[in-house]
C-alpha cells in the first residue's frame, strides 16, 4: 500500500522545510527560517537580493516563469513549474496558492508552452486541514485536465508527511488520473511504495530525498542511497508508467541509460528531470542524445529557503552566488 486511506493528524514538529536539495539539519532549518523571515518581512530588501538567486529561481512572477519555460522549450526541454512556498498556516494562503496555480495553468494554455506543474501539499493547506488540501488539489487537477500536458506532480516533503501526502494522492487519483507522487529513494519504505504505484499505474518521480531523516526511516550513506535509487529506477522503468528520473548524479544517469538500453526499453518510456540552473550543459546533452528531459522551474517571492538549499548543497553554487556580488 502506498498509504492507509484514513486521515491521520500530521506531526507538525518533526518535518523540516526543504525541497530539491541535500538533507537539511536543524541548523539549516533555523537559518532558512531566519532568511525567509528577514526577506519576506521586507519585500524591498527581497527584491534587491533576487539577483543572487536568479540562477536557480526563474523569477518572482508568473511572467518570468513563463519566459524561462519558453527558453527551455526552445532548446527541446520540457518543464514543470513550481510556485515556491510551503507550510502555509492560514486558509487564505492555501487559497492564494490554489488561485496562483489556476492562473498559471490558464497562462500555460494561452501560451501553448510545454510544461506541467508541481505542487507541495503543505502549500495547499495539508497542515491546516487535509480535506481543504484535497479540495484545492482537485480544483487544480480539474483545470489542468484541459491542457495538452495535464499532469500535476505532487512533490514529496519530510517523512512526517509521507503518509498524508500519499493518502491525498490516492484519494484524488480515484477521480483524476493526471496526478502522480514523488518517491524518495532514501526512505526504507520506498520499495513498497514503488510497487503500489506500479500496481496503480501511477506516474512516479524518483529522487534521492532532500530532508534530514532518522536512520530508522532512511538510508544515510550515499552508496546505499544510490543503490536503492537504481533498484527503484529499474522497477519503474521496467514495469511502471513513464517515470521521472530526478537526479544530477552522473553515475545514476549513466546506470539508468545502460539499464534501459540493455533491455531494449525505449528512450520515450521515461524522462530525466533536473533542477533549473543546475548542470544546464547536462540537460542539453541528454536532449541531444534523444532523451526526454524535464526541468523543475521554481518561481515566486518565497525563494529564500530554496536558494539557501542550492547554496548549501554544493560549493560551486555558493561560489557562483559570491561571484555575482563582484562589480563588473
Ligand atoms: P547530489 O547532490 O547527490 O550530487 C551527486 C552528483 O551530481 C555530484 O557528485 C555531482 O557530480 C553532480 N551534481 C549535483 N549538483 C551539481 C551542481 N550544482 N553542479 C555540478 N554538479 C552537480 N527531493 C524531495 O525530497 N522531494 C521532492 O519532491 C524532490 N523533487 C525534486 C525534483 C527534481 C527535478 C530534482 C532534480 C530533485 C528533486 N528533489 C526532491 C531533490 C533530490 O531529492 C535531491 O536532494 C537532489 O536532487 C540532490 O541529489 P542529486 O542526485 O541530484 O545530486
Amino acid at each position: 500500500m502506498l498509504c492507509d486511506l484514513q486521515p491521520t493528524p500530521v506531526d507538525l514538529q518533526s518535518t523540516q522545510r526543504s525541497e530539491g536539495g541535500l538533507p537539511t539539519s536543524p541548523n539549516d532549518f533555523f537559518s532558512m527560517t531566519v532568511i525567509d523571515r528577514i526577506l519576506d518581512s521586507n519585500s524591498a530588501l527581497q527584491a534587491r537580493f533576487f539577483f543572487l538567486a536568479k540562477r536557480f529561481v526563474a523569477g518572482e512572477t508568473i511572467d518570468s516563469a513563463l519566459d524561462a519555460v519558453r527558453r527551455l522549450n526552445a532548446e527541446g526541454l520540457t518543464a514543470t513549474l513550481d510556485f515556491l512556498g510551503e507550510d502555509v498556516a492560514a486558509a487564505s494562503e492555501a487559497e492564494h496558492t490554489r488561485d496562483t496555480y489556476l492562473e498559471l495553468l490558464a497562462a500555460i494554455e494561452r501560451e501553448a508552452l510545454r510544461t506541467n506543474v508541481s505542487v507541495k501539499l503543505t502549500a495547499l493547506g495539508l497542515r491546516i486541514d487535509e480535506m481543504l488540501c484535497r479540495a484545492h488539489l482537485t480544483a487544480i487537477l480539474a483545470r489542468a485536465a484541459r491542457l495538452p500536458d495535464p499532469f500535476v506532480r505532487i512533490d514529496m516533503e519530510g517523512s512526517a508527511l509521507t503518509d498524508a501526502t500519499l493518502r491525498v494522492f490516492e484519494h484524488v487519483y480515484t477521480g483524476h488520473r493526471n496526478v502522480g507522487p514523488v518517491i524518495q529513494a532514501y526512505l526504507r519504505r520506498s520499495a513498497a511504495d514503488v510497487e503500489r504505484a506500479i500496481a496503480l499505474g501511477a506516474r512516479v518521480r524518483l529522487c534521492k530525498g532532500a530532508y534530514a531523516e532518522p536512520e530508522e526511516l532512511a538510508l544515510q550513506e550515499m552508496p546505499a542511497i544510490r543503490k536503492s535509487f537504481l533498484r527503484l529506477a529499474e522497477a519503474l522503468i521496467g514495469r511502471g508508467v513513464y517515470p521521472g528520473i530526478a537526479t544530477h548524479d552522473p553515475r545514476l544517469i549513466e546506470a539508468v541509460k545502460g539499464y534501459a538500453a540493455g533491455r531494449g526499453i525505449g528512450k520515450d518510456r521515461f524522462e530525466f528531470q533536473l533542477l533549473y540552473g543546475v548542470r544546464p550543459e547536462l540537460q542539453r546533452e541528454l536532449v541531444s542524445d534523444g532523451y526526454n528531459v524535464r526541468v523543475y522551474v521554481p518561481f515566486g517571492t518565497h525563494w529564500a529557503g530554496y536558494f539557501y538549499r542550492r547554496l548549501t548543497e554544493r560549493k560551486e553554487n555558493a561560489l557562483f552566488a559570491l561571484r555575482s556580488l563582484l562589480p563588473g
